[in-house]
């Protein structure tokens, strides 16, 4: 984490400390979000993950299965991650209570005598599901005190169009909350000066585009369209195949954006989440895949240098953000962050109300904007 990031964060900390925190943060429960890579979390070791401001403790069961937990003890709130993982139960590292990580439910009082009435199975550690997908381990985020749905939505995949591919993951923290991050990630205007280089774009290759989009479930979609002329990775696609490019990019909450780009029989597809650690902090996961022959150590420091370059940007907006300006949203350069919100407002409406959800476009629009 540069100096830099370290110093907004602590200033967001001290900001939130000083509002009392009493705000509503302003979090979508009930989605997946990506909690940790895969490969992070090892069989009988605890690992950590702040999700939501939920503190988790993940890990994995004799079986391999990823499992989460609130970081709490229920006895006396010390976090269990300071415990061990043994098979299938984690042991709270104070007085050795012991709980089924599976399923979070009291095994084990240590302390308790024959004499002890109590009811050792209905006491529960906090419990998440979680699900393993493109390597991250995702975890369901149900809103504090509510039950589970019946049925439970499948976890976010990244679509794939061959047998074999390749794939990379990056990450980047961003030290603001998630609604600057999505509509940060879905803003057109900003490439030709934040991600101005020979790889990309130029800032002299400004010319207006007009782009159709459409209604999806909980999003929207830039219906599959010739990706623009300026854009180098596009030109470099068209000339390995010599046909045609196409690119669908989609939008859907919580905090999904995925890209796929197809030409001929290659294909490259990517999914960008904006997910939630704090108010003041949130982390973009970045996944990408392809069968292109295109070198996956090629491919990854342009990747790295256009989020360090997002990255930075966004530690800049910080600063002037500390001060709570008034903002503005324009049209049409602007609409995609308008429909965000407008979806996000709708969804918790309906959820509060029961009604189904208002989807704010009424059909395809064509928006305008130069970039
Ligand atoms: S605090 Fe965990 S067992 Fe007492
Ligand atoms: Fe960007």
């Amino acid at each position: 984490m540069s100096e830099a990031l370290r110093t907004i964060l602590q200033a967001g900390v001290e900001a939130t400390r000083e509002a009392g925190c009493e705000a509503d943060p302003g979090f979508l429960w009930d989605f997946w979000y990506p909690a940790a890579r895969s490969t992070e979390i090892r069989a009988q070791k605890v690992s950590r993950a702040l999700l939501l401001e939920v503190p988790l403790v993940l890990g994995r069961t004799a079986e391999g299965e990823a499992f989460a937990m609130r970081d709490a003890c229920p006895h006396r709130g010390i976090p269990l991650s300071y415990g061990r993982v043994d098979g299938n139960v984690v042991e709270c590292c104070y007085h050795g209570w012991r709980f089924d990580a599976s399923t979070g439910q009291c095994l084990e009082i240590p302390s308790l005598t024959s004499q002890d009435k109590l009811k050792v199975e209905r006491i529960f550690a906090g419990h998440y599901p979680c699900a393993e997908r493109d390597g991250y381990v995702w975890v369901y985020m149900n809103a504090p005190g509510s039950p589970l749905p019946e049925k439970m939505p499948e976890a976010p995949g990244l679509k794939v169009f061959s047998e074999k591919y390749k794939i990379t993951h990056l990450a980047c923290d961003l030290p603001s909350h998630m609604d600057h991050g999505i509509i940060g990630l879905m803003d057109p205007a900003h490439g030709p000066f934040v991600h101005q280089s020979w790889f990309w774009r130029k800032r002299a290759s400004i010319h207006e585009k007009a782009k159709q989009f459409e209604p999806i479930p909980n999003g929207f979609r830039m219906s599959a369209h010739t990706p623009s002329a300026n854009s180098a990775p596009y030109q470099l696609l068209k000339k390995i195949t010599g046909e045609p490019v196409t690119t669908t990019i989609d939008f859907a909450l919580p905090n999904l954006r995925t890209e796929i780009d197809q030409s001929g029989k290659q294909w490259f597809s990517s999914r960008a989440t904006v997910t939630p650690v704090r108010r003041d902090l949130c982390r973009i996961d970045f996944v990408a895949a392809w069968n292109l022959p295109l070198p996956v150590f090629l491919f990854r420091p342009f990747a790295k240098k256009f989020l360090r370059q997002d990255q930075e940007t966004m530690i800049k907006q910080a600063e002037g953000l500390r001060h709570n300006p008034r903002l503005m949203l324009i049209d049409e350069a602007d609409r995609q962050a308008k429909w965000y919100f407008a979806l996000k407002a709708n969804l918790l409406e309906s959820r509060r109300t029961g009604a189904p959800m208002v989807h704010p476009m009424d059909g395809p629009v064509t928006l305008r904007w130069r970039s």
